[in-house]
């Protein structure tokens, strides 16, 4: 699997792999293989204003890997030690955010479309959603 670690720890970009001819582009990923987790639960974004940032939290349990179909938007990422700022634009990426990474979204573009893979179903208890919680739990 050919990646691309990030600065934060517990992410990096996935390349998937790609089929272009002259009848169009093709990316895949596959479960277990390219994304690393069992996918239980795929959503999508759109329409997200440009003065929006979306995110503002991190996970104890749940990894996801995002995929930008269209336009592009920008990622804050934050391990409590190290921050990065990765752009997707581009969907032969994807984004992979492991657990205990604070992750804010931002600069979104009108016709950006991201589509998120995750490693668990739906569960708000599970979000870490104040910033000095966050650092506190990093911190141990
Ligand atoms: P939220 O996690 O706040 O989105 P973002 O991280 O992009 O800012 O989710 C927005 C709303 O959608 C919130 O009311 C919770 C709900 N939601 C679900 O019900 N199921 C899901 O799988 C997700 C991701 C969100």
């Amino acid at each position: 699997m050919l990646m691309h670690e990030l600065k934060v720890s517990n992410c990096k970009l996935i390349l998937s792999e790609s089929h272009h001819n002259a009848t169009g582009q093709l990316f895949v990923f596959e479960n277990l293989k390219t994304i690393p987790f069992e996918i239980k639960r795929v959503y999508s974004i759109r329409k997200v204003l440009r003065n929006v940032t979306r995110g503002k939290h991190a996970h104890g349990i749940l990894r996801q890997v995002i995929i930008c179909l269209s336009g592009s938007c920008k990622f804050l990422l934050d391990d409590g030690k190290n921050k990065e700022i990765v752009e997707l634009n581009n969907p032969e990426l994807g984004l992979y955010i492991g657990t205990y990474v604070w992750r804010e979204m931002f600069d979104f573009s009108e016709d950006c479309i991201l589509m998120v893979l995750a490693s668990e179903f739906y569960d708000a208890n599970e979000y870490i959603r104040d910033y000095e919680d966050f650092l506190k739990i990093t911190k141990k």
